[in-house]
C-alpha cells in the first residue's frame, strides 16, 4: 500500500510514516493483498471546504473527505471487489488506486485538544476513517458505525503508530538472514533485511548455485521478496555477512537504485561491529526509473 502525498501542507518525516502504516494496516486488516495506492491531501479548513465544495457541491469545512475510485456494490467492501480493484489498476504506479483522502490538518488540531489525545494520533485516526470510506465502509446506521469505528481502532493498533524498527532491530534481522543463506560453494554467508516506508521489513540471504553465475546475492533476494509482495518504497537496508563488512556489490546496488533514492545501507559483521552509508553515497549517478529511460525506449 502507498500513500501519495500530494501537494498541501507538509508534515514532519516521521508523521509521514506513521500515515503510511495506518493506511497499510487498514489494507491489511480488510485482507486485500492486491498492490494498492491512495492519494492524500492535507490542507486547512479553508482548503478542505473548497474541495468540499467543488466535488460534492457542499460549502462547509470539514475534518475528512474521502473519494473512493470503486463503486462497491450494496453490502460489500474492498475483500470482496477484488475484480473492481483490479480495473483500477494503475500500470504507471503498479498499484490500484482505491481513492483520494483530504485531511483539514487546522480541524484535526481542534479535534486532538477536544478529545485529549496528540495531533498525530488524531491525524492517523482520520486517515483510517478515510481509508475504510475507500474500502466501501460507511456509517449510516448504528450496526456500521461500531464496525467502521472497530476496524479504524484496530488498524491504530496494529500500525503500532509511531514504532519504526531500530536501527539495531534492522541489523539484528539480516544477521537473522544470514542464517538461512545457501552458500555451499563460496561458504560466504550474507543476510539482508529491507525496510519498507510503511515499517514492514523483507529478508534475503545468498543463493547460491552449481552453475556459480546464477548465484543471487542476499540484497537482491530481500528485494525480490519485498517487491513481489507489493511494497515500493524502502528507507533502508540493513547487511550482515560473517568476517568482513558486507557493502553490497554493484549489481545489488543498481537493483536497488531501481525502487530508491534516498536508502540508507547499513552494514554489519564480526561481533557486532557495524558501519553505514547511503544508496546516493555507494552509486552517485545511477541508472533508475528517474533517468527517463521509459520515455527513451518508448512505454508499454
Ligand atoms: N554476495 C552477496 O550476497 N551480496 C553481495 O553484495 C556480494 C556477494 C554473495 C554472493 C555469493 O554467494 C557470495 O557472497 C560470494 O560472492
Amino acid at each position: 500500500m502507498t500513500l501519495i502525498l500530494l501537494d498541501g501542507l507538509a508534515v514532519a518525516d516521521a508523521l509521514a510514516a506513521q500515515l503510511t502504516q495506518v493506511a497499510c494496516a487498514c489494507l491489511a486488516l480488510e485482507g486485500v493483498t492486491l498492490p494498492c495506492y491512495a492519494t492524500l491531501t492535507l490542507t486547512d479548513d479553508a482548503g478542505i471546504r473548497d474541495i468540499n465544495r467543488m466535488r460534492r457541491g457542499m460549502d462547509k469545512a470539514t475534518d475528512v473527505l474521502s473519494f473512493p475510485s470503486i463503486p462497491y456494490a450494496s453490502g460489500h467492501t474492498a475483500r470482496m471487489a477484488e475484480d473492481r480493484l483490479q480495473r483500477c489498476w494503475d500500470p504507471d504506479e503498479r498499484a490500484a488506486h482505491i481513492g483520494d483522502i483530504v485531511i483539514s490538518l487546522e480541524r484535526a488540531a481542534e479535534q486532538a485538544l477536544t478529545y485529549g489525545h496528540p495531533e498525530a494520533r488524531e491525524i492517523c485516526y482520520l486517515l483510517a476513517h478515510g481509508m475504510f470510506h475507500l474500502m466501501g465502509y460507511d456509517h449510516t446506521t448504528k450496526e456500521e458505525q461500531d464496525i467502521m469505528r472497530n476496524m479504524e481502532e484496530a488498524a491504530l493498533v496494529e500500525a503500532r503508530t509511531g514504532n519504526l524498527i531500530t536501527d539495531e532491530e534492522l541489523l539484528q534481522l539480516a544477521r537473522e538472514a544470514m542464517q538461512r543463506s545457501y552458500s555451499p560453494y563460496s561458504h560466504y554467508k550474507v543476510g539482508a533485511c529491507l525496510l519498507a516506508a510503511d515499517g514492514r521489513t523483507y529478508q534475503g540471504s545468498n543463493i547460491e548455485n552449481a552453475s556459480y553465475g546464477l548465484t543471487n546475492c542476499a540484497e537482491r533476494t530481500a528485494v525480490f521478496n519485498a517487491v513481489h509482495s507489493g511494497a515500493r518504497d524502502f528507507m533502508a537496508i540493513a547487511i550482515a555477512a560473517e568476517k568482513s563488512a558486507p557493502w553490497p556489490c554493484g549489481a545489488c546496488r543498481q537493483v536497488l537504485s531501481e525502487f530508491c533514492t534516498d536508502l540508507r545501507v547499513l552494514v554489519t559483521w564480526g561481533d557486532g561491529q557495524t558501519d553505514h552509508s547511503t544508496l546516493q553515497e555507494l552509486l552517485p549517478h545511477s541508472l533508475s526509473p528517474a533517468s527517463g529511460i521509459q520515455d527513451i525506449l518508448g512505454k508499454e
